[in-house]
């Protein structure tokens, strides 16, 4: 937090998520959740140095001024992991985070993500590299607290003590194991259980590091309560199904009002007119915002109408103001008869 800065963002982070915590999405998140770290999609190092650059930031991109945009990259190779920070150091991201937690098999054959949990040293010479790249901008690890049949007592505090060796100050550890043999990505968001107590034992051994917490959070309290208790909270699928309990989230930890739904999904049709003029459809800006409405009146015709009529090429940024307008109208008839 600096004076420029009145929000701790580190406080409450939204998780990466492929295709899912794309720019427009954190547009979206950005107006829900003044203060908080966003997070991009995964990108791999690879990537971004062969090719497709373009459309890989672009996806990943910035959303302009936004100084609390955190790029994860995915590697295992110090020199290109190094050459991706400084390819992407221009769009002006103010972190960069090692992703040592995602158990895709794809990932594992290119030797990163959740299997690096094994390998602490090459993961610390990475992170050497990176935090030589990076300059003045911190360089951070998301991971799990274990992987297969490691003892997640010695194994989570021996790859904390490596990695930490070489310059991480900062760890958000998804408090599960992955399982990396016999589960699918998403069932290895689920299946293996939570442990936070594991990452409170982390936080009480490294005080001088700093903890964040994932996995599971979902309620306004939960994300209160563990936002005290460790360095900051990342929260992933509960953000982006529930936009609004995001708001609420960030509006309890920062300690700002609650930002307004209605208001949200006007300035999001005055975002999407802008991030249209690019040739960007409606429809990959409004996929991100069909879960605001939860739980008022006339919310499933604001999800129907987000999802299939803002599917035509054709489809413009009114299309959002009508269905804002339809739930708005929706709730006041509501309050008018009760
Ligand atoms: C659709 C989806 C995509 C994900 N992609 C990534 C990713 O690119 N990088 C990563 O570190 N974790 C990824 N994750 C894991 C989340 O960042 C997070 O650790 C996990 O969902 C647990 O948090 P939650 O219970 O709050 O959702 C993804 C999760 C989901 C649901």
């Amino acid at each position: 937090m600096t004076a420029q800065d009145p929000f701790n963002a580190h406080k409450i982070a939204v998780a990466p998520m492929m295709d899912w915590t794309d720019r427009h999405c954190r547009a979206f998140h950005r107006l829900l959740a003044p203060g908080a770290m966003l997070y991009t999609e995964m990108v791999t190092a690879d990537a971004i140095i062969h090719g497709q650059r373009e459309r890989l930031l672009g996806g990943a991109h910035v959303v302009a001024g936004d100084t609390r945009v955190v790029l994860q990259l995915g590697g295992s190779d110090p020199d290109r992991l190094a050459e991706a920070i400084h390819l992407a150091e221009p769009l002006g991201y103010a972190e960069y985070n090692l992703n040592v937690g995602c158990p895709s098999d794809r990932v594992q054959s290119g030797r990163f993500g959740a299997c690096l949990m094994a390998e602490p040293e090459l993961v610390a010479r990475c992170i050497e590299a990176m935090i030589t790249a990076a300059g003045d901008k911190p360089v951070t690890v998301k991971c799990r607290i274990g992987i297969d049949d490691m003892d997640p007592e010695e194994g989570l505090n021996r790859f904390a003590e490596t990695v930490a060796g070489a310059g991480v100050r900062h760890f958000i550890i998804h408090a599960r194991k992955a399982w990396l043999n016999g589960l699918s990505p998403k069932e290895n968001r689920s299946i293996p259980p939570l442990d936070y107590d594991r990452v409170a034992r982390l936080r009480d051994d490294f005080p001088h590091l700093g903890i964040s917490i994932n996995g599971g959070i979902a309620t306004v309290e939960d994300a209160a309560a563990m936002a005290d208790d460790f360095t900051g909270v990342m929260i992933g699928r509960a953000a982006y199904q529930h936009p609004y309990t995001l708001a609420r989230m960030a509006a309890a930890i920062h300690g700002h009002d609650t930002k307004d739904r209605f208001e949200t999904a006007r300035a999001m049709a005055d975002y999407a007119a802008t991030a249209m003029a690019d040739g960007t459809r409606l429809i990959a800006i409004t996929r991100h915002m069909l879960g605001l409405m939860a739980g008022l009146p006339g919310a499933r015709g604001w999800r129907r109408t987000l999802s299939e009529e803002a599917r035509p090429d054709t489809a413009s940024p009114e299309l959002i103001l009508h269905a804002t307008d339809a739930v708005e109208a929706a709730v006041n008839s509501r309050t008018l008869a009760a």
